[in-house]
């Protein structure tokens, strides 16, 4: 099969690259490069199916262009993953995340492709009352720019779904943690302390509490829903049947440094306006497919953690 990929540079994109690649797919990664490497596609780029194209998804012209004629599918990948700035770029989310699904749903209708696989988010539950989370939770108020775009972009996805015959896979991810890892607490917290070991400083009381998934199980469980589920949109949460607590991962990762840090927390529930402070996705859907998680949300922390410590030039990539 033939496949698109945008975002393909990135930490989820390339994984997925790589796993189309190792499955015997034809695939086109379009990326910008604004947050993602081309050090990510290292394996990809040993294959002869693979074709990388340096674009931007607000440009529709390039976007139609690089979209192969004969495309099975698109994984839509490319977006601001990053929820914490939301309120200090408003325009952002909705142009990379909206916008930007916009263009690719629209090429998609132009070049009659049929099936998108796009990556949502559990913040899309804004505060949810209902813990842990079903897909069928009531409709939420959002509570964060980052969240309120995916929700846009998966309203977006279903019209498109119902007037053109595209079926649609949607998965609503808690956070990802493992290789190629670049944003997020982790990745903070291992520069914090990198740069000073004697000094945490944390954002909220640290009783925030969040579920994490390691990126090769999310990856399993987006491949089997593609291979099992037939609906004309189909939804899933992705994540584990556990929670931590932030102090729980400062805990890990000073354990793990071998550090003792003064932690100062700047206190309050939320560690940002828009923060949720508890996100925990009922993943029974995934699961009855069978669908298991193989590493515990421990386990994925120390994995990223000593991906961080091997690749340290992300520290000077990212500034
Ligand atoms: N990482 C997580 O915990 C998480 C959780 C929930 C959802 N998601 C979603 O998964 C997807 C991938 O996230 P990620 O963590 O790999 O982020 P990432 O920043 O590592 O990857 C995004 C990639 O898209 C590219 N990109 C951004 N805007 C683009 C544009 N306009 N045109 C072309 N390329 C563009 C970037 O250069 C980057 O390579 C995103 O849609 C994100 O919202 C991620």
């Amino acid at each position: 099969m033939n496949y698109f990929v945008t975002g393909c540079a990135g930490f989820i994109g390339s994984h997925l690259v790589d796993r189309l690649l190792f499955q015997g797919h034809y695939v086109v990664g379009f990326d910008n490069l604004t947050t993602g490497f081309l050090d990510f596609l290292q394996i990809a780029k040993q294959f002869s199916c693979f074709k990388f194209i340096k674009g931007d998804c607000l440009d529709k012209k390039t976007l139609l262009a690089s979209i192969p004629e004969n495309c099975d599918g698109i994984f839509h990948f490319a977006a601001n993953a990053d929820v914490k700035d939301g309120i200090k770029h408003t325009e952002r989310d909705l142009q990379q995340n909206t916008m930007a699904s916009f263009n690719v749903l629209e090429a998609m209708r132009i070049k009659r492709i049929k099936k998108i696989i796009f990556p949502s988010t559990g913040s899309v539950y804004g505060e949810a009352d209902i813990i842990p989370t079903p897909e069928d939770a009531p409709f939420p108020i959002q509570t964060s720019l980052y969240g309120a775009s995916k929700v846009a972009a998966e309203g977006l996805i279903q019209a498109y779904s119902e007037a053109f015959g595209i079926q649609a896979y949607i998965f609503r991810f808690v956070s990802i943690l493992g290789e190629r890892y670049t944003h997020g607490h982790v990745f903070d917290f291992y520069r914090k302390l990198k740069n000073n070991p004697k000094q945490l400083n944390v954002l909220g009381d640290g009783s925030q509490s969040k579920s994490y998934l390691y990126v090769q199980d999310c990856m399993d469980a987006i491949f089997l829903a593609l291979n099992s589920a037939n609906k004309k949109v189909n939804i899933f949460n992705l994540g584990t049947n556990d929670y931590c607590q932030v102090k729980d991962s400062v805990d890990w990762i000073s354990t793990e440094l071998g550090v003792t840090p003064e932690l100062n927390y700047s206190g309050g529930k939320r560690g940002w306006v828009g923060d949720n402070p508890f996100i925990f996705l009922d993943c029974k859907r995934i699961c009855r497919l069978g669908w298991q998680p193989k590493f515990t949300i421990q386990q994925s922390i120390i994995k990223t953690l000593n991906f961080l410590r091997e690749n340290t030039w992300l520290m000077e990539a990212k500034v």
